[in-house]
């Protein structure tokens, strides 16, 4: 396991190229399954989970061919074809390492008629279940079978059909599996209450691109007119406005100024709010957005929730920075029950942090002081490294294979803007 190594208190200046989507990828890769034809994914971000997705889809019998970035994308160009589906079953011991595997659920019963994927089973920041998935799909007609730790889903004997599927909670994976299923049901379906974050509009427009018929795309209210097959395309993952998000938030540590190429305000609305609460100075333009920090940052009020609310994934992050704010913070996790992970290996380096329940409390200190701490999960591996920029002298981030799931090529974005970043293997 690699541990990264980062000696803090450079002031972060410079361009940061922002990637292909980690969340937009997840859902993207799965929707090669739902035709026989080439699908080609452009900006695809060069990531530990993209590899394990491939992974999982050659299983299927998709095969994938990529070849390096183009241009100025950081990204890969992976095309994928699923000629004909070698298997229907997603198994143990690859979905157990990615959640995410629980995507492929939707588009193998739509194509074959029948799945079998192992259940995902929770992780560090929560029980994560998946009935929302299975209830949108037995709206669609399948029938639902649990056994041995494995999830079957059988369609009717004609393929899915349209149906109305009404969300009590806004689930991001639900409902991408619900729209990879109903693309290819009989007739129309409805879901409401839809999520509405970006990765969904980038999965619709995909869908689209192959064919598919959705309206209310960006809205909570989607209607599909399934298709009998759809063909292949070439489509470009929107950029990942996390990963935008975590690089705004070590400028601001650090008293920098970091020009996020790529970035698109529109992903992103709740958290420039959210930065300019805190005094950081927020200027977009026709290749990013640029973020100043002014001083120290402002202490903030901040609640989690769907989009276009401010988003969990950033929750972790805007902690590390409100560490050393000007005052008490006051943060709210209302989307998962165990994402406070982060919040003891910040303690470690001097950060003033009171967790309730889902809300955290951060007093903002003068310092953090470098030390070892250990990453637990991928958000909460970005907020310590977030930290480290800032800490004085040396932090060691211990199990960064969390982070490697999310961030592409991490250190070598960091040390162009000038922080002193380096990775070592634990050996
Ligand atoms: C997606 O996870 C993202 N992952 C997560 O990002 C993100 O935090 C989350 O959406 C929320 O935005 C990917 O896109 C690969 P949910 P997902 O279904 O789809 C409950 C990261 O760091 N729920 O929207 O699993 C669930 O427990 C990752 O990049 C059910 O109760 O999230 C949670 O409380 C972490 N039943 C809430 O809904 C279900 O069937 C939201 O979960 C499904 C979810």
């Amino acid at each position: 396991m690699d541990r990264i190594i980062i000696r803090g208190g450079n002031r972060l200046s410079g361009r940061v190229p922002i990637s292909g989507a980690k969340n937009a990828a997840l859902t993207l890769l799965p929707c090669a399954l739902l035709t026989d034809e080439a699908l080609t994914l452009r900006n695809l971000p060069r990531l530990a989970d993209v590899d394990g997705f491939g992974h999982l889809l050659n299983g299927l019998g998709v095969s994938t061919a990529v070849e390096g970035a183009r241009g100025n994308d950081f990204g890969r160009v992976m095309t994928l074809r699923a000629e004909q589906l070698a298997s229907t079953v997603a198994p143990y011991d690859i979905v157990r390492k990615m959640r995410a595997s629980i995507l492929v659920l939707g588009p193998i019963v739509a194509r074959a008629g029948e799945a079998t994927v192992s259940l995902p089973g929770g992780c560090a920041i929560g029980n994560r279940p998946i009935d929302l998935h299975l209830k949108a799909l037995e709206a669609l007609g399948a029938e639902i079978e649990l056994a041995a730790g494995y999830v079957r889903a059988k369609a009717p004997r004609g393929g899915l059909v349209g149906g109305r599927i009404v969300f009590p909670v806004v689930s991001v994976g639900a409902t991408e599996n619900a729209l990879m299923a109903a693309a290819l049901a009989k007739g129309e379906t409805v879901i409401e209450n839809a999520a509405r974050e970006p990765e969904i509009a980038d999965l619709c427009r995909c869908l689209v691109a192959m064919g598919a018929e959705i309206d209310g795309i960006g809205t909570e209210r989607l209607t599909i007119q399934g298709k009998d097959r759809l063909h292949g395309a070439d489509y470009r993952v929107m950029p990942d406005r996390i990963e935008a998000g975590s690089y705004a938030c070590a400028a601001a540590i650090t008293g920098g100024s970091l020009d996020l190429i790529g970035a698109r305000t529109e992903d992103m609305t709740a958290i420039l709010a959210g930065l300019t609460d805190a005094g950081i100075s927020v200027t977009p333009h026709a290749e990013g957005i640029l973020i100043a920090a002014n001083g120290r940052p402002t202490a903030l009020t901040l609640s989690t929730a769907p989009f276009p609310a401010f988003p969990t994934d950033m929750q972790a992050q805007f902690m590390a920075m409100l560490t050393l704010a000007d005052g008490a913070s006051v943060l709210t996790e209302t989307i998962f029950e165990n994402r406070y992970m982060h919040v003891p290996e910040l303690a470690r380096m001097g950060a003033d942090i009171q967790v309730r329940g889902r809300t955290a409390v951060v007093r903002g200190v003068d310092a953090l002081i470098g030390a070892e701490v250990m990453a637990t999960d991928l958000r909460a591996s970005m907020s310590l490294i977030v930290a480290a920029l800032a800490a004085e002298g040396e932090t060691q981030v211990h199990r960064v294979y969390h982070l490697d799931r999310g961030y592409e090529r991490l250190e070598e974005k960091l040390s162009a803007v000038g922080a002193d970043i380096e990775r070592a293997s634990e050996g």
